[in-house]
Parts: C-alpha cells; structure tokens; sequence
C-alpha cells in the first residue's frame, strides 16, 4: 500500500531540494530533516508496550519502562539511503542498523547488488530506505534479498518517487508499505524522474 505523507513542512523541505541550486550540505540537512519528519509518519500504528520493568522519576514515582512493540531495523541502500538513514536513526535509538550496496547500471537501468549484512533480532520490522524510487528495481531488488534472508515484516522509505516505479513495487511485493513524500509526474528516457531532484547520490555526496 502507497502512503504519501502529506505534510507542509515536509513539502516546503523537498521543494528547496528539487531547486538545482540547492548546495550539497543543505541537501543532506533537509534530507536528513525529512527523513526524521517522516519516521513519525511510518511508525505512528506501532504501539509504546511495557518491558516489565519500572523507572523512577525525580518525583519518587514508579512508572513501567515502555518499549516499542518491534525491534525495528533501518536498512539504507547504498549510497544515497545513507543520507536519510540518520535521520531516521535519530528517532529511534534502540534501532539496529543493516546495509545493502546497489547501484543501477546506467545503460540498462537494471540493479547491481554488491553487499549486504543484515543484523539479526527478535521480532523485527525492517524499514528500507532510499531517497529515489525511479523504475522500482532497486526497491525490489533490496526487499527480495531481505527477505530470502527470512525477514517478513518490511516497509519501504523514500522521499520521491515515479508513478511507474511505484506500480512495479506494489505489483511485486504487495506486502511492503511504501511511504513517500511525493510522487512525481513520471520517469524521463534516462530512467530519471521528473520532475524529480536530479541524481540524490551525487548531490548528497558532492560527486556530480
Ligand atoms: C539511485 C537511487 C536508487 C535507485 C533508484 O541509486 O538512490 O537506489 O537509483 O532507481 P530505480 O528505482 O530505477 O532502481 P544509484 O544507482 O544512482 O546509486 P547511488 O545511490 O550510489 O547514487
Ligand atoms: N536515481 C536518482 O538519484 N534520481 C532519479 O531521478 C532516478 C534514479
């Protein structure tokens, strides 16, 4: 299922991303900005349960010490799911932390897996992220290798993403939430989208 998290504040970041004049350190701030705004949004039906344990509080008060009812795991696509992974991290202290090393190839758009390490806990809920969802390769590509390695419970992060790529996911992997900020017009004949904010890796990472 699509959630497109619609919120002003959110819509004013991305819009100065989109702007091609926007610099690589207030990209990354933004986009980590963003990616904290939205984890409120992907988590908001998890539930805060009591760990069994209690705390005490300055005022002499006992109350339960409350966890999150998963043990949630962030997965950044390399590279550029790195520059929404802290973001996301920041608001979930307790979260573990997974890799996958993709990149498209140019000519034929299709994925090229190159890493992943995944850690293991109980009852995960694993949250991919990866600022572009262009033709929906990449995404579908990272929840296949997450779950052959037995993991169930998957939502998918991005900041834009094309109408296309977006259809691709769903049909692939009914299963996963897929929550984006917006979804854009369509792809160009490059594989990129429009109109979109240009290649996020390179402007996060100052590689253009
Ligand atoms: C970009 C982006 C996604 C992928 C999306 O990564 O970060 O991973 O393309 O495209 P798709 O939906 O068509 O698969 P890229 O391959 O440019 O690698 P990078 O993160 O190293 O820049
Ligand atoms: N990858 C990007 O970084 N940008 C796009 O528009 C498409 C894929």
């Amino acid at each position: 299922m699509l959630h497109i998290v619609d919120n002003p504040l959110i819509a004013v970041k991305l819009n100065y991303m989109r702007d091609e004049k926007t610099n690589s350190k207030d990209f990354r701030t933004l986009l980590d900005e963003i990616s904290s705004l939205m984890t409120l949004e992907v988590f908001k039906d998890l539930k805060a349960v009591p760990t069994g344990e209690k705390i005490k509080t300055p005022t002499g008060s006992e109350v339960d010490k409350l966890k999150l009812n998963y043990n949630i795991i962030v997965v950044p696509i390399l590279r550029a799911g790195i520059g929404m992974s802290n973001g996301v991290i920041n608001m979930l202290p307790t979260a573990k932390i997974g890799h996958i090393g993709m990149y498209r190839d140019e000519k034929t758009l299709t994925p090229v897996e190159y890493f992943c390490k995944l850690p293991k806990v109980e009852n995960p809920l694993v949250l991919v992220c990866d600022p572009m969802l262009a033709t929906g390769g990449s995404a579908i590509d990272a929840v296949t290798m997450i779950k052959k390695r037995g993991y169930t419970n998957i939502r998918l992060l991005n900041l834009v993403g094309a109408p296309e790529g977006v259809k691709k996911v769903e049909e692939a992997h009914p299963d996963v939430d897929i929550y984006i900020a917006a979804l854009d017009e369509r792809l160009n004949d490059v594989g990129y989208i429009l109109p979109g904010l240009g290649d996020a890796g390179d402007r996060i990472f100052g590689t253009l």
